[in-house]
């Protein structure tokens, strides 16, 4: 039987309820696909902060690096926000991804069908909507230096090499070919020399793959053209502080964040997480929506562990499940039947199950000829 390691880090506020609920739908996958996953729990962010001072520790970083995936809920909240900048629980993020070396993002926004009516756009705008951003991760203004400030003022750098912006640019151009092969490079190349070389460099690795359609977009008009009209987009590919909030923007057309999942990959390493926050004021109590977190579990599937098919099954559990009318709170609307966080949970483990049944019937099934 195939094993494999994880990191996991359920971190604050709701993040341990989710995570408890994506472990036990990723135990069950692992059992229909005859794959054994073992985790190693660790705290990280808020709690790290309350337990070890610091928002990570060595001793995690190192779990981290040593294991095949980490899977992340969320961190921060309200009690750490004194903190110094760099003792915050947001501080811990940005050091895992430099350590692992996380440069490419991934956030899909996938509209389901059955909460077309949760957005605040009008369901014509959005039907059919599939945008995946891939967010440069570990450079640009996040990281530049020098960086600071003193009384008088404040500053930060932004900064590309060609190798940051030749290795995103692949990311994406081999992931709209396997979705609707269009790249969308997004930048802000009539002000900023930053952009005009992302620009470039961006149209120099195009000619490896000219099967693909690129376009480009100043990310004013992108941010616009987002909420325009979002099916004009396959695959977005910007820089560290664009893609922060051109992922939030195309979240919303969804109508919820709490639905979208991640994927921060590396050359070695990958750790994926919900998009959304740790929402302090429902912790503890059974409401969290933990779709999200499922859904960062199925991508881990599909991206670290090559099994499309696991990761199929638990996408369609989770469309099934909501087309069933089910809804935990925040995306609740009249005539849909609320549940918890374990029960939603429990919901798709009944759909998992019920699809694990039929792969098991069909494998017999083509056994017995
Ligand atoms: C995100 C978050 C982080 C970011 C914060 C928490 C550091 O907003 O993952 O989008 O800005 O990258
Ligand atoms: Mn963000």
């Amino acid at each position: 039987m195939k094993s494999y390691h994880l990191t996991v880090l359920p971190g604050d506020g709701i993040g341990p309820e989710i995570m408890d609920a994506a472990l036990s739908v990723l135990d069950l996958v692992g059992q229909d696909f005859n794959v054994q996953f073992d985790y190693d729990e660790a705290l990280f962010g808020g709690c790290s902060i309350d337990k070890h001072g610091v928002p990570v520790t060595d001793e995690t970083l190192k779990k981290c690096k040593q294991s095949d995936a980490v899977l992340l809920g969320a961190v921060g909240g309200p009690k750490w926000d004194d903190q110094p900048h760099d003792k915050k629980p947001e501080a811990g993020l940005l050091k895992l991804r430099e350590v692992l070396g996380l440069y490419a993002n991934l956030r899909p926004a996938k509209i389901y069908n059955a909460l077309l009516d949760a957005s605040s756009l009008r369901p014509s705008v959005i039907r059919k909507a599939d945008v995946m951003v891939v967010r440069e991760l570990t450079g640009g203004i996040y990281f530049g230096q020098p960086r600071g400030m003193d009384e008088d003022k404040a500053w930060n750098t932004l900064t590309y090499s060609k190798h940051e912006v030749e290795r995103i640019a692949r990311t994406a151009f081999e992931l709209a070919r396997k979705r609707d092969n269009r790249v969308t490079s997004v930048h802000k190349a009539n002000v900023l020399e930053s952009s005009q070389f992302w620009r470039d460099v961006v149209e120099e690795v195009h000619k490896e793959y000219s099967d693909v359609f690129l376009n480009e977009m100043y990310v004013d008009n992108a941010a616009m053209q987002l909420v325009r009209d979002p099916k004009q987009f396959d695959v977005i590919v910007t820089q560290n502080l664009f893609g922060d909030i051109l992922s939030d923007i195309s979240a919303m057309i969804t109508g919820s964040l709490g639905m979208l999942p991640s994927a921060s990959l590396g050359e070695k390493h990958a750790m994926y997480e919900p998009v959304h926050g740790t929402a302090p004021e429902i912790a503890g109590k059974n409401k969290a929506n933990p779709l999200a977190m499922i859904g960062s579990v199925a991508m881990m599937l599909d991206y670290t562990f090559d099994m499309p098919e696991a990761a199929a099954m638990v996408y369609d559990a989770i469309s099934e499940v909501l087309e069933l009318g089910f809804r935990t709170e925040d995306i609740a609307t009249r005539n849909t039947s609320l549940v918890s966080t374990t029960g939603m949970r429990d919901l798709i483990l009944e759909k998992c199950s019920d699809k694990s049944g039929t792969i098991i019937e069909m494998v017999r099934m083509s056994y017995e000829g």
